[in-house]
């Protein structure tokens, strides 16, 4: 069995240049594949920034930043990147189709031992490896955005994925600095979106019933229970305040949360309307120029300096 030195990342956009970053960063050689070779340029040109902008932080060691870009080839040939490749993560659109002719191909393409991952956010990893002949050694790697700030990856779980591809991913991952977690069953959503849409379905509600507006909703969330989030879990939230009051609120309250399968008809009408959000400058609430700039800015100065601290749960 080969040891894992050469990583091969199927898309180079948002999630596949910040993947190809984390591995690179640690030494691995990289090939990144993409349509074609303005995208590819690019990514390299974002992987170039990002490095940067941690080197201005003092996040690792990356005063030269020549060497880690170096380690990183660029090729819009899926057969030259597979043939080597030991670990595989695909980063391509989220579209099932897609992604089942891609691993299709890569199954063709790749030696027996390589590990082919996927970074898709919620689609099943069983039905993404179903058209591939050899299943064990697929598996699901949900990385969050920016994958070299973030360190939580989702190690998902498909039907068929062996025990030897799970223990692997999640040794690969760690050794990369990440945080890899187990999904130990392969559902839409996994662990992270779940939750996380969970959320989102009740914050959509509560304007759409006129309960309280857009703005009333985040802050809602940031200046109350969401300061606790980054130090204390909602499971261990639970324990802290008691089970018996956490039933006593849930008998209480469940059966007037949302609980509509389907997406909210305000945000359908919204969508309907083109009022996208940053892309054209109005969703729930007004998004000029500027506000756009600082909303973003606001969230990475707050990542990087999160990292800089550490993880304040040990
Ligand atoms: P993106 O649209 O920025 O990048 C996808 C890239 O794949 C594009 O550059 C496209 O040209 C390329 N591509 C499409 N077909 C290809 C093919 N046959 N061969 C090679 N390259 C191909 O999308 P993004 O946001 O990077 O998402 C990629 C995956 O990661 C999706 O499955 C998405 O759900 C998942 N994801 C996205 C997150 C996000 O915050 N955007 C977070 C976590 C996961």
């Amino acid at each position: 069995m080969h040891e894992i030195r050469n990583i091969t990342i199927i898309g180079a956009g948002l999630m596949g240049h910040g993947i190809a970053q984390v591995f690179a960063a640690k030494g691995y050689s990289v090939i990144l594949v993409d349509l074609n070779d303005e995208l590819l340029v690019q990514a390299i040109k974002n992987i170039r920034s990002n490095l940067a902008l941690m080197a201005d932080n003092d996040i690792g060691a990356y005063k030269d930043i020549d060497p880690f870009i170096s380690r990183i080839k660029i090729t819009t040939d899926m057969s030259e990147a597979a043939a080597n490749a030991h670990f595989v993560v695909e980063a391509v659109s989220e579209d099932l189709k897609l992604k089942q002719k891609v691993f299709q191909k890569l199954d063709d393409l790749c030696q027996r031992d390589t590990i082919l991952a996927t970074n898709t956010s919620v689609i099943s990893i069983t039905q993404i490896a179903s058209k591939a002949m050899f299943r064990d050694r697929i598996v699901g790697t949900h990385f969050w955005n920016p994958p070299y700030l973030i360190p939580l990856v989702e190690v998902v779980r498909g039907d068929d994925t062996s025990d030897k591809t799970m223990d692997r991913t999640i040794t690969l991952l760690q050794a990369v600095g990440k945080h890899p977690v187990r999904v130990n069953r392969d559902v839409p959503g996994f662990v992270g979106n779940r939750l996380q849409h969970a959320l989102w379905r009740e914050a959509i509600s509560i304007i759409e019933k006129g309960i309280a507006d857009a703005e009333t909703v985040d802050e809602c969330i940031r200046l109350g229970f969401g300061m606790r989030i980054p130090v204390l879990g909602p499971i261990e939230n639970a324990d802290m305040v008691g089970t018996d009051l956490t039933l006593a609120i849930h008998d209480y309250i469940l059966k007037h949360l949302e609980n509509s399968p389907d997406p909210s008809p305000l945000l359908k009408k919204m969508v309907n309307d083109g009022d996208l959000g940053f892309k054209s400058g109005r969703g729930f609430r007004e998004w000029p120029e500027e506000k756009i700039k600082k909303s973003r800015k606001r969230l990475q100065e707050y990542l990087l300096e999160t990292i800089k601290k550490g993880d304040r749960s040990k």
